[in-house]
C-alpha cells in the first residue's frame, strides 16, 4: 500500500516538473522570438540634490545604486525604465557620470537638466531653455602676447578639442567652437508639452557650459554675442560630448535660476519647477516610444 502511494506521488511530482518546465519553455521561446522587448532606460541627470531628488521621488519601484560619488536612482515611470543620476556639479563629474551610466545601463537617451544663469536679457528667472545646441565655454585659446602686454580675454579664440587628434593649439581648423546638437525626438517631445509649463516660457536656444560662474555682465554679453549663448551652466556640454562619443541621443533642459543681464535674482525653487516640466517631457517621450 505504502509502496503504491509512493509511486503515485512520484508520478505526480514528475507531471508537476514537466508542467513547470513546459511553462518556462513557453516563456523562453517567447523571449527568444522577441515578444518580450527589454526596454533601454532613459537617463535624467541632475547635478545637485535639489536638481535630482524631486524627480527620483516620482519614480516607482526605485532601487539606489552608487558608483564612486555618483548616485543612480533606478525606477519606473509609466512602467518604463527611467534612471535619475545625481552627477555632482561641474564638467568632470558629469563626464564621468555620463560614461559610467552609458557603459552600465545602455540608455536609449540622456537628458541633462538643472539650473542656469541667463545670458539673454529677454529671458527671465523660471524661463526654460531647450538645448537645440550645447557648447563648451571653457574651451579657449589665447592669442600670443609678450611679457607685460597683459591679459585680453575678449580676444580669446574658441577652440574645438574634437577637431582632430592632433594639437588643438597649433591647428587652425580647431579655432572654432564645437556645438553639440540636441536630439530631434527629445526636442519634439519637449516642445509637445511646453504648454504644461506655466511658470515661464519654454524656448529653444544654446546652452553654454564651463566650470566658471560668470558675474561680469560684459563678459556674459561677450559670450552671448560670440557664442550665441542663451544661458550658462556647468554640465551640459560635458554630457553632450560624451553622449555623442557613444551615439546616445541627448538633450539639455535648463531653467534660469538667475540672470545677471536683467537683474534676475537667484531663486533655488526653479530647480523643482524644471524637474516637474522634465517629468512631463519624459512621459511624452515614453508615450511616443511605446506607440512605435
Ligand atoms: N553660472 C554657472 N552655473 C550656474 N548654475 C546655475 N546658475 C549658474 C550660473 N549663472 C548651476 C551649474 C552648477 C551649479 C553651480 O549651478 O550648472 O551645477
Amino acid at each position: 500500500m505504502m509502496k503504491r502511494m509512493g509511486k503515485k506521488y512520484t508520478v505526480l511530482a514528475i507531471i508537476a516538473v514537466l508542467f513547470v518546465s513546459a511553462i518556462a519553455g513557453i516563456n523562453l521561446s517567447d523571449h527568444a522570438l522577441g515578444k518580450e522587448k527589454p526596454r533601454k532606460p532613459i537617463i535624467i541627470q541632475g547635478p545637485m540634490p535639489i536638481e535630482a531628488e524631486n524627480f527620483a521621488k516620482r519614480l516607482d519601484h526605485v532601487k539606489v545604486e552608487k558608483s564612486g560619488s555618483f548616485v543612480f536612482y533606478k525606477g519606473k515611470l509609466d512602467n518604463y525604465p527611467v534612471i535619475v543620476a545625481k552627477t555632482g556639479k561641474g564638467m568632470e563629474n558629469t563626464a564621468a557620470a555620463t560614461a559610467i551610466a552609458i557603459e552600465k545601463y545602455k540608455p536609449a537617451a540622456i537628458i541633462n537638466q538643472g539650473t542656469s544663469g541667463g545670458h539673454d536679457p529677454s529671458l527671465n528667472v523660471f524661463d526654460v531653455v531647450l538645448g537645440k545646441q550645447t557648447v563648451n565655454l571653457g574651451s579657449l585659446k589665447t592669442p600670443h602676447l609678450e611679457e607685460n602686454e597683459g591679459i585680453k580675454p575678449t580676444s580669446w579664440i574658441p577652440m574645438d578639442l574634437m577637431a582632430s587628434e592632433g594639437s588643438a593649439g597649433e591647428d587652425p581648423d580647431a579655432e572654432k567652437a564645437r556645438y553639440f546638437e540636441g536630439d530631434k525626438e527629445l526636442l519634439a517631445a519637449a516642445n509637445a508639452v511646453k504648454d504644461k509649463y506655466t511658470k515661464g516660457k519654454v524656448i529653444e536656444g544654446t546652452i553654454g557650459s564651463a566650470d566658471v560662474w560668470n558675474n561680469e555682465v560684459d563678459r556674459i554679453k561677450w559670450f552671448h554675442e560670440n557664442f550665441g549663448t542663451s544661458v550658462e551652466e556647468m554640465e551640459g556640454a560635458s554630457a553632450a560630448q560624451i553622449s555623442k562619443s557613444y551615439d546616445v541621443p541627448f538633450l539639455g533642459i535648463r531653467v534660469l535660476s538667475n540672470n545677471k543681464t536683467n537683474g534676475g535674482a537667484y531663486d533655488p525653487t526653479t530647480a523643482a519647477a524644471n524637474q516637474d516640466y522634465v517629468y512631463e517631457v519624459v512621459k511624452e517621450y515614453i508615450a511616443k516610444k511605446k506607440s512605435k
